[in-house]
C-alpha cells in the first residue's frame, strides 16, 4: 500500500501481568480460578494448556477484566483491575487484543472495516459512526494485515475467506489496536493442522518482532510445546505446572491432563 506515512509507528511498550491469590468465583457458585499466584513479564510468549473446564477461558477473561476478581489481587500494566471502575476497564481493554476460536468478525463487512474496528479506541466515536477512519488508521490497518500475510483480501468480504484467513484479519484487528498484550482463547481449535500451525506462527512472529506480550490458551501438547516459550499447566482451576515449554514432558502433561495421554491431545503437522 501507500508508503507515505513516513516512520513506521512507535511500537507500544508491552504490559506485565501479575496476579497475587486471584480466586473467582462465578454468581451460580462455580469457581473459575482458585488462588492463582502468576508473574507474566513483558515481551512473554506464554501457552496456557489444560483440559476442558480447567480454568484457561476464566484466565484470560479475568485478565481482560470482563469477568470480575473475587478476591486477590491483579495488576495488568500500570492498571489494577481488581476494583477498577468500568472506564478504568475500558481504558486498558483498548491495549489489549483478543483473539477467539470462532474469530468474532462482521461477517458481511469487508477485511479493512473489520481490522479498522480495532482502531475504535483510538478513534473518536462520531468519526467512527461516519466510517470516516484518518488515513493513519488506515496505514496501520494495512500493516496488520501484510505482517498476517492477507493484505491482498483487503477489500473482500469476511465471509468470504477460509478459517485460516479468517483468524488472520482477526489478529490484524487486534493488532490495529497497538496492543501492549494479545490474548487467545483457542485461537486454532477450530483449524485444520496446516492451518493452525501458520496461525502459531503469526502468533509467534508478533511476539518476536513486535515484542507484545503474548497469552494463548490451548489444549493440544504438541502446539504448547512448540510455539510458547513459556508453559503455564491448568487443572481445576489451579496452575499445576509453570516452567519451559520445550521442556516439559510427557509426565508433566498426564500432571497437568490429570490422565495419561492419547492421540487426541497432539495436533500433529
Ligand atoms: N460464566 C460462567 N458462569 C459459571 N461458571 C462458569 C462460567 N464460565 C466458566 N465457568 C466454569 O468455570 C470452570 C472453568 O471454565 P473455563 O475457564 O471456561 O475453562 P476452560 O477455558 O479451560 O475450558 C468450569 O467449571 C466452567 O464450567
Ligand atoms: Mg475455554
Amino acid at each position: 500500500m501507500s508508503t507515505d506515512a513516513g516512520a513506521p509507528a512507535p511500537a507500544s511498550v508491552p504490559w506485565s501481568i501479575s496476579m497475587r491469590d486471584v480466586t473467582v468465583r462465578y454468581p451460580n457458585g462455580v469457581v473459575g480460578l482458585k488462588g492463582i499466584t502468576l508473574d507474566i513479564a513483558a515481551g512473554e510468549m506464554v501457552a496456557i494448556v489444560g483440559l476442558s473446564g480447567s480454568g484457561k477461558s476464566s484466565l484470560i477473561r479475568t485478565i481482560n477484566g470482563l469477568v470480575p476478581v473475587t478476591s486477590g489481587q491483579l495488576t495488568v500494566g500500570s492498571h489494577e483491575v481488581d476494583g477498577a471502575n468500568k472506564r478504568e476497564l475500558r481504558r486498558m481493554r483498548g491495549n489489549i487484543g483478543m483473539v477467539f476460536q470462532s474469530f468474532n468478525l462482521a461477517r458481511r463487512a469487508s477485511v479493512l472495516d473489520n481490522v479498522l474496528v480495532g482502531r475504535l479506541a483510538h478513534t473518536s466515536t462520531l468519526r467512527t459512526l461516519l466510517g470516516l477512519y484518518p488515513e493513519a488508521d488506515k496505514q496501520i490497518a494495512y500493516e496488520a494485515l501484510e505482517r498476517v500475510g492477507i493484505l491482498q483480501k483487503l477489500y473482500e468480504r469476511a465471509s468470504n475467506l477460509s478459517g485460516g484467513q479468517q483468524q488472520r484479519v482477526a489478529i490484524a484487528r487486534a493488532l490495529a489496536q497497538q496492543p501492549r498484550i494479545v490474548l487467545a482463547d483457542e485461537p486454532v481449535a477450530s483449524l485444520d493442522p496446516p492451518t493452525a500451525h501458520g496461525v502459531m506462527g503469526d502468533l509467534r512472529r508478533i511476539n518476536q518482532d513486535l515484542g507484545i506480550t503474548v497469552l494463548v490458551n490451548l489444549h493440544l501438547l504438541d502446539l504448547a510445546r512448540g510455539y510458547g516459550t513459556r508453559l503455564i499447566g491448568m487443572r481445576a482451576g489451579e496452575v499445576v505446572y509453570d516452567g519451559s515449554a520445550a521442556d516439559a514432558t510427557d509426565a508433566d502433561f498426564e500432571n497437568i491432563y490429570g490422565r495419561s495421554l492419547s492421540n487426541e491431545d497432539r495436533l500433529g503437522s
